[in-house]
């Protein structure tokens, strides 16, 4: 057999029994190769289609505070870089951001933010509990890090539907030189198992391409998301940020990505998976190759106009200038262009049995 029929062998193995082994694994990603990213890509919209037919679900994302106490080397908001303009949303205006959002047909709203102390447990309750008074038929999803069980608990109980936490990578030597020493590879996992615990329906994910990234470690996050087996996974290229200790590093590709989610799709079929900004910032038709290659999700910015691009995580961030009707508006025909419609649907996780597959 030559490498090629090898490679689509083991992609045809992993659409059958949903799992490689980790050897397997770093064999696909050391031969990626147009025809084998391709050839992926087909199945892994195949599956999507059968699960989700050509609807995609959007979110909306409130980027409400980019304080952070946390100084992870990659990201634009860490709290060592002084030329960051920190601002924080009041309820006042996640509030607005909800209504116009509820108005353009959003049914599920994305709270994300740095590490930020200033929204202790009693302000997040009481802005949950707004937007479910005012929204109930919206779900809320929360992206604010690391917090303790009981933490999380008072979030779940105030209405909060589900919790983003990338693990940013499952090898624990490549976490410790993506973070500064006190964070742990440790206490990130122990938060998903806690998050899953209290009932969220939970995301984790990584940056593709991050600086020493390498095959073994992507097959190690593959596994480690295999057995989470969690309602969401988001992943995107790693872009540098020119005022953090990475800021000479390389991008994530394209095509390593596109590849990326594709796998993910076959392997946790049903699991919500979006075609992230990052994504569409590193190739200006990036979000439509996502979801032509499996993903079925995008997160359109609902935060005022105002601070967008004072939310940089990395250079070059796309969306910082549309008010949120043209930036969802974008969305949607980009979506048409492809095939693809838009829903007004809160898009929860609904996992489904392998049969449903079959028909
Ligand atoms: N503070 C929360 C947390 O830690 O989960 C949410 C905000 S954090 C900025 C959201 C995600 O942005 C991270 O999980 C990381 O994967 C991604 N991110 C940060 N810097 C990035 C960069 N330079 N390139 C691409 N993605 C980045
Ligand atoms: Fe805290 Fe990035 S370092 S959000």
């Amino acid at each position: 057999m030559n490498n090629n029929n090898i490679l689509y062998k083991l992609i045809d193995k992993l659409e059958e029994e949903r799992i490689l082994d980790e050897k397997e694994f770093i064999f696909l990603l050391d031969n990626i190769s147009q025809s084998l990213v391709e050839y992926t890509a087909e199945k892994a919209r195949k599956t999507a289609l059968s699960i989700f037919g050509n609807r995609i679900f959007i979110r909306g994302l409130i980027e409400f505070t980019n304080y952070c106490k946390n100084d992870c080397y990659y990201c634009g908001i860490r709290r060592s870089n002084r030329n960051a303009q920190r601002y924080r949303l009041t309820k006042e205006e996640i509030l607005e951001c909800c209504r116009i959002g509820y108005d353009l047909g959003f049914r599920t709203f994305v709270l994300q933010g740095g590490e930020d102390p200033f929204f202790d447990d009693d302000i997040l309750v009481d802005i949950i509990m707004e937007i479910k008074k005012n929204h109930p038929d919206c779900a809320v999803t929360l992206s604010l890090g690391e917090r303790a069980r009981d933490s999380y608990q008072r979030l779940f109980d105030a209405g909060a539907d589900r919790y983003l936490l990338r693990h940013e990578t499952a090898d624990e030597n490549h976490y410790k030189r993506l973070h500064p020493p006190e964070l742990s590879l440790e206490n990130r996992k122990k938060c998903l198992r806690v998050l899953k615990e209290i009932g969220f329906q939970t995301g984790a994910g990584f940056m593709v391409g991050s600086p020493w990234q390498t095959c073994e470690t992507l097959a190690r996050d593959l596994l480690f998301l295999k057995e989470l087996s969690p309602a969401m996974v988001g992943i995107g290229p790693f872009i540098p940020h020119k005022d953090t200790p990475f800021a000479g590093k390389a991008a994530g590709t394209l095509e390593q990505t596109i590849f990326l989610l594709s796998l993910l799709r076959i392997m946790l079929p049903d699991v919500l998976l979006p075609a992230t900004t990052a994504l569409g910032t590193i190739d200006p038709r990036g979000r439509e190759r996502g979801i032509l290659a499996g993903a079925n999700v995008v997160m359109p910015n609902l935060s005022p106009v105002s601070v967008r691009k004072k939310y940089l995580l990395y250079d070059n961030k796309i969306c910082t200038g549309e008010e949120a009707a043209e930036c969802s508006g974008c969305l949607k025909n980009r979506m048409e262009d492809i095939g693809y419609e838009i829903v007004i649907d809160r898009g929860d996780y609904k996992p489904r049995g392998e049969e449903f597959l079959d028909v």
